[in-house]
């Protein structure tokens, strides 16, 4: 496409800040101390996560970026960023979260394959951008369509970036059309994150959000949108991000048996402690956040200072000092809530948190039980171990 190249090296990455933890190089992968995540329920753009399955493309002619949009419906066209920046602009906060997040502490009771990620790949942003119904209905689909008079039933997200899963070709991933014209299922081609164009590593100049739906779907540097009868057939959709049993292992797996993963489950993470802490005997202040997938609130965050014996319901809140509602009109329904609780700690232990949502799903309280073996969607109990010493700490 004019205007816009894919590298298929890495001589041109754009600067990162020096605080990220690097989980991997080329492609670049890191993310942000868990400290960074509770300080504010809007994640700086510098300290959102950054997962990448290739070199970061270059656009150096706004003007002549263009999307096309194709396959099986009646008029294709070619739009422009003026055409885009031309429809009603929306503003979502949502929360974006890798299927691999934690995968680390999944790898650490089995091995699993791919990139390790503490509790930090997961960011909540505010995304400014067209509505993917609205850019649909310029294409002759209406809202709320399911198939189109083709036989359309898909949106297929076609980037620019050259991935080596993909053979050297573009990353790709679809959702059903249904969502995509669903104005409620906030579905954006975001060219705004957090009031501020988008960056290169984040997909400079338009992406996908697919707010409640695992990060994946979510295709940066978009380059075209094909209307598709089948859901898209590229490695990341079809070899990769499927939830298997624990049973499943590279000799027997069957990638056709499983579906494609869309919605994330309930989720939370402690951020205010690592791994293994060291404090002092007394009060101790436990903070992090929790977020569902589709939609779901969350109706309780539980955290526990005798390893799941006894429990203390948190304080929950998006906008800082308003308490959360789960489901209320004025919470952001596809962002995450943060939560704080201060707890007694007289002895070193285990300290857990649980995340209920509003759907009643809590999470797993073992990662042996949802262990598979591309370590996607660790939601487990969070653990962290707490050493109590009684010098001058
Ligand atoms: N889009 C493209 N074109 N290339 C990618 O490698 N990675 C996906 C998704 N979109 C990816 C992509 C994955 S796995 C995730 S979790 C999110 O982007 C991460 O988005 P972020 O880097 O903005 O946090």
């Amino acid at each position: 496409m004019p205007g816009l190249t894919g590298p298929s090296d890495y001589s041109q990455e754009p600067p990162r800040h020096p605080f990220l933890k690097i989980n991997s190089k080329q492609p670049f992968n890191a993310e942000p101390p868990r400290s960074a995540l509770v300080s504010s329920y809007v994640t700086p753009v510098d300290f959102f996560y950054k997962r990448n399955h290739g070199p970061i493309p270059v656009v150096d002619d706004i003007e002549r970026y263009s999307v096309s949009i194709s396959g099986l419906i009646d008029n294709p066209i070619e739009l422009f960023m003026k055409d885009i920046w031309k429809l009603p602009k929306y503003v979502v906060t949502a929360t974006l979260q890798c299927a691999g997040n934690r995968r680390t502490a999944m790898s650490n009771v089995k091995k699993v394959r791919g990139v390790g990620w503490d509790v930090s790949a997961i960011g909540n942003a505010v995304w400014g951008g067209a509505k993917l119904a609205d850019v649909l209905e310029l294409v002759g689909i209406s809202n709320f369509t399911g198939t189109t008079n083709s036989g359309g039933k898909h949106v297929e997200f076609i980037s620019i970036d050259k991935c080596k899963e993909e053979n050297g070709g573009p990353y790709k991933a679809s959702i059903p059309l249904s969502q995509a014209t669903n104005p409620e299922a906030d579905v954006l081609l975001a060219y705004d994150m957090n009031g501020e164009p988008l960056n290169r590593d984040h997909g400079y100049p338009l992406r996908v959000v697919v707010p409640g739906v695992i990060g994946a779907r979510s295709v940066k540097w978009l380059d075209s949108i094909n209307i598709i009868a089948e859901e898209c057939q590229g490695f990341f959709m079809q070899k990769d991000y499927k939830m298997f049993a624990p049973s499943v292992n590279w000799d027997n797996i069957n990638w056709s048996t499983r579906k494609p993963q869309m919605d994330f489950p309930v989720q939370c993470a402690i951020c205010s402690l690592e791994d293994v802490a060291a404090v002092k005997p007394g009060k101790v202040k436990v903070s992090g956040y929790a977020a569902s997938g589709g939609g779901r609130g969350i109706e309780r965050i539980d955290v526990s200072v005798d390893g799941g014996k006894t429990w203390v319901e948190t304080f929950r809140h998006q906008k800082t000092g308003v308490p959360y509602i789960a489901d209320d009109m004025s919470s952001d329904k596809w962002a995450w809530v943060l939560f704080e609780v201060i707890v007694d700690v007289s002895r070193s232990t285990e300290i857990v948190a649980k995340a209920v949502d509003s759907a009643a799903n809590v999470q797993p309280e073992n990662v042996l039980e949802i262990w598979n073996l591309r370590g996607i969607l660790n939601t487990s109990w969070h653990r962290v171990k707490v050493q109590v010493g009684h010098s001058n700490m």
